[in-house]
């Protein structure tokens, strides 16, 4: 029941109507027995926001796209992690004071290592904006062998320096034999739904696949491994 006690989090993106994350977090309160409300807020103006955020006392927020990089000046605390990622996908506020953190890498490492161990492995990681820095990030931590993939060449070359890993441009990728493919761009995103970043000849048996674009479920890469 939502009363005076209830406690507020959101999101913040724009566009955000899409975002599975108020279902994702008001199923996890229920269950929890929790008196709190998720909401997503489609927001014009992040400074704003963020005032609104200090002024209601909304308790915790995520952040997605446009302001995960922008965000990071309006806080009170970046993280360390969330500051070598540059992006900061939830806020905590803690007494008022609002502090960032980056759990998009920690998220996708997770559930990577539920099916595979990720030290030594080689990675075809596809993409290099903010997804693929996160999950970038996380595979060098793990020891993984990284070869990136982009269809820009500038900034393919700029992330894997930044990473420390291998690129090539995406039209190299099936040279590589992968143990792991990651798709970190956003191709078979709803409505483009029909193609795949990557030919299906890519696909090997044994290999592990992995695609951030959630919508639909079952994209046209994850279809091709079946
Ligand atoms: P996010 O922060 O969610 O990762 P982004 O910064 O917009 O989003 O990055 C999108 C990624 O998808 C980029 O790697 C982009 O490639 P470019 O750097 O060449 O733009 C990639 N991408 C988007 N559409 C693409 C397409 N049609 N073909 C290949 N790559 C695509």
């Amino acid at each position: 029941m939502i009363d005076a006690e209830t406690h507020l989090y959101a999101v913040l993106g724009n566009p955000v109507r899409h975002s599975l994350s108020p279902a994702l977090h008001n199923g996890a309160f229920r269950r929890m027995g929790l008196n709190a409300v998720y909401l997503a807020f489609e927001v014009q103006n992040l400074p704003e926001a963020i005032a609104g955020i200090r002024g209601l006392g909304i308790r915790g927020v995520s952040v997605t796209i446009p302001f995960k990089a922008e965000i990071i000046s309006l806080l009170d605390e970046v993280d360390e992690t969330a500051r070598k990622i540059k992006a900061v996908n939830t806020i905590l506020n803690r007494d008022g004071r609002l502090i960032g953190y980056n759990t998009d890498w920690s998220g996708a490492i997770e559930a990577l290592e539920q099916k595979v161990r990720l030290e030594g492995k080689r990675v075809l990681l596809l993409g290099a904006g903010g997804a693929a820095r996160a999950i970038g990030y996380g595979l060098k931590r793990r020891r993984a062998e990284i070869l990136l993939c982009n269809r820009s060449l500038q900034k393919g070359k700029a992330l894997a320096e930044e990473i420390g890993c291998a690129w090539k441009p995406l039209s190299a990728a099936k040279d590589f034999e992968a143990d792991l493919l990651i798709n970190a761009t956003s191709v078979g995103m709803h409505p483009y739904g029909r193609v795949s970043p990557v030919p299906k000849a890519i696909l090997r048996q044994g290999m592990t696949v992995m695609d951030i674009v959630y919508r639909p479920l079952r994209t046209r890469l994850l279809r091709e491994t079946e």
